[in-house]
């Protein structure tokens, strides 16, 4: 189901218009002309935290009513009272994602997890994201990495309590890092809500800053092209950031990437920062696709 944008609703709740399109697998009730229009839930509860919502999901009619929901820290699952989640907690057993951990390091685990086949899970997880996201079109069956874009990454979340805290560029980071391991260059889906555009241009910035510092110190030319063969950011990415930075310059009727005093500055400060960074030796091998193992079968 494709739920459409928002509208800004003056008493600041934003709306939503909802579509009806059948869905004979969801086993969710569907939304219909009854269904809520604006924010409808007010909180959840998810493990310690009790989290004020931001935009309407469509959770299903049974909740209406609810102005809390208490959502399963590891399942995801929801209920409409904490009786019920407490009950659930005794039985459920799961303790991270399904599907496959493919980076590991002390702090932080990824898993890529398979929409079809763990198709509870990413309802939940769908569910769950559209409570901070307005722009995105929410589909409840989740399909394959759509292969003919050249999108690295469709949609990121940091849930409020966790937020500021460097991990969506660790998330923007991650898919980076995806594309490079691929051999691809990668742009998020769009739109990108404003939230998601600062974090990605912090990201955009230091890595395209990295490698203009690198061949002005080495008094190296450099194009548009190698910056975005190197980073994997797409080249539209990198024009608008280095624009976005006021880098380019005429000079000698050509046009140049000039780092100056005040982008010197900025560099200095941006590398200060304290970040959390992905360690390329900690991805499971097995993730590089290309790599193939070869061996024999044992005799016996
Ligand atoms: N105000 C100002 N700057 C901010 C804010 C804010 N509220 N939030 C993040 N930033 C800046 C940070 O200062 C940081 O920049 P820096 O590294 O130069 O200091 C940068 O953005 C990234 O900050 P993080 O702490 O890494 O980001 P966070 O974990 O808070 O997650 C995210 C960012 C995912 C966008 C989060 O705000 C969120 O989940 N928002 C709701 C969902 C959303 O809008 N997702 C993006 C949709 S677009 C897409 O996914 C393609
Ligand atoms: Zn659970």
């Amino acid at each position: 189901i494709e739920w459409p944008k928002n509208h800004d609703e003056p008493n600041g709740l934003r709306q939503t218009e909802c579509p009806m399109r059948p869905n004979e697998q969801s086993n969710y009730a569907l939304p219909n002309e009854n269904t809520p229009k604006i924010r409808n839930i007010e909180k959840i509860q998810f493990g310690q935290h009790l989290i004020d919502t931001w935009y309407f999901s469509p959770y299903p009619n049974e909740y209406s009513q609810c102005r809390i929901i208490y959502i399963c820290e590891f399942c995801l699952c929801h209920f409409s009272c904490e009786k019920q989640l407490r009950r659930h907690a005794k039985k459920c057993t799961i303790r991270h994602p399904p599907g496959n951990e493919i980076y590991r390091d002390d702090n932080v685990s990824f898993f890529e997890i398979d929409g079809r086949r763990q198709l509870k899970y990413c309802r939940n997880l769908a569910l769950l994201s559209k409570l901070f996201l307005d722009h995105k079109d929410l589909k409840y069956d989740i399909d394959e990495k759509n292969c003919e874009t050249n999108y690295n990454l469709s949609c990121i979340l940091t849930l409020p309590q966790h937020q500021r805290k460097g991990y969506g560029r660790l998330l923007i980071s991650f898919s980076y890092e995806l594309s490079k391991i691929e051999g691809q260059i990668g742009t998020p889906e769009r739109p990108l809500s404003d939230l998601g555009l600062t974090s990605y241009y912090s990201y955009w910035q230091e890595a395209i800053l990295d490698i203009c510092m690198e061949a002005a110190q080495n008094k190296r030319e450099l194009s548009i092209e190698e910056i975005s063969v190197r980073t994997s950011i797409d080249t539209d990415d990198v024009i608008s950031t280095l624009h976005f930075l006021n880098a380019f310059r005429e000079y000698k009727r050509h046009i140049a990437i000039v780092l100056d005093h005040r982008l010197i500055a900025l560099y200095k400060e941006i590398k200060a920062r304290k970040k959390l960074t992905i360690a390329e030796n900690r991805f499971d091998p097995r993730y590089k696709k290309n790599v193939l193992i070869v061996g024999f079968a044992e005799e016996n």
